[in-house]
């Protein structure tokens, strides 16, 4: 099926121009003149992603986005914006209500790039809301694409968490909450409106509060598919610390869901034993030494003794 974009700006030039410049894409554009046109399209169909300037004479393109929420979640929502415009676009990004930022005069391959980007999350989203387990693995590994680096590092965040959670004999249910969890927790990585790093010299101040939106998309991305609360949970809370000082709520102890607390151990396990640009795998021991200095910290004692005892008793002797 042809996807829509649906683009919304007051100025027919612009308009035309996007239609000339998208004419050979595989996406269907539609245009419209104003908010109330543009609502009228999207009572009427699925549009897959949608990118509305802010000012417009009428109701303003950050309103409409709002009204889009509502009556269309699925709908992924882009925002254009002249500079002066930026920190109304910054916030509707803060508060979750856009996907990206756009700012005018655009070059086609920036705006082509962006859309693209927003078709992928609406068709991840879709996918995601259908899903069966093999589903959820093969979007596990789309997202791994995004950054090579990383190459198989959900499936083994997987594989410890699932470890310690048979460890405290969680149910089944828990333990597939777990295994999906594992492959999803970096699934924010495809919301990070990379955008906002661009503009780096005008929005330092933004970059690390924009790192910790991560888990935040990630989060809505899971609920918008319904998947289930544990999953949810994984995805928004494998950042928080024990002692508090994680993100993005600063939940400490024992308020940090339980199956957040063991897969942030098995993320920090898996980073530290896996080849990094930067540093060089740890073997298992030392990965543990290390990971014995986080605990109480960064992570739950308990939960490091448990994967330790796993990992170390059983295979001991290949270290
Ligand atoms: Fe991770």
């Amino acid at each position: 099926m042809v996807e829509s974009v649906l683009f919304v700006d007051d100025e027919q030039n612009i308009l035309s121009a996007i239609v000339r410049a998208f004419a050979d894409e595989d996406f269907r554009v539609l245009t419209a003149a104003s908010a109330e046109d543009a609502l009228r399209f999207i009572r009427d169909e699925e549009v897959a992603v949608l990118v509305a300037d802010n000012l417009m004479p009428g109701t303003r393109g950050i309103d409409l986005l709002e009204t889009v929420k509502r009556i269309s979640p699925d709908t992924v929502k882009i925002m254009m914006s002249g500079y002066a415009d930026l920190p109304t676009a910054i916030e509707a990004i803060n508060i979750g209500e856009v996907f990206r930022f756009v700012v005018k005069p655009w070059h086609n391959d920036d705006l082509l790039k962006v859309v693209a980007d927003a078709l992928g999350r609406y068709r991840i989203v879709k996918s995601l809301r259908r899903g069966d387990e093999a589903v959820i693995h093969s979007i596990a590994q789309t997202i791994e694409l995004k950054d090579p680096r990383t190459r198989g590092h959900c499936a083994r965040v997987a594989r410890y968490a699932l470890l310690i959670a048979e460890e405290l004999h969680l149910s089944e249910q828990a333990k597939r909450e777990i295994r999906h969890g594992g492959w999803l927790h970096d699934c924010g990585k495809i919301g990070v409106p990379e955008s906002v790093l661009n503009f780096a010299g005008q929005l330092n101040s933004r970059e690390f509060a924009t790192i910790r939106e991560q888990p935040v998309w990630g989060a809505q991305g899971a609920r918008e598919a319904q998947l289930s609360q544990g999953i949810i949970n994984i995805i928004l809370h494998h950042h928080e610390r024990y002692d508090g000082q994680g993100y993005p709520d600063g939940l400490s102890g024992r308020d940090i869901p339980l199956e957040a607390r063991i897969v942030a151990v098995a993320d920090v396990f898996d980073t530290l034993t896996s080849d990094r640009p930067y540093q060089k795998a740890h073997d298992r021991r030392t990965a543990f030494a290390i990971i014995a200095e986080l605990g109480g910290t960064q992570l739950d004692p308990e939960l490091v003794t448990i994967l330790h005892d796993i990992l170390l008793g059983a295979m001991g002797a290949e270290n």
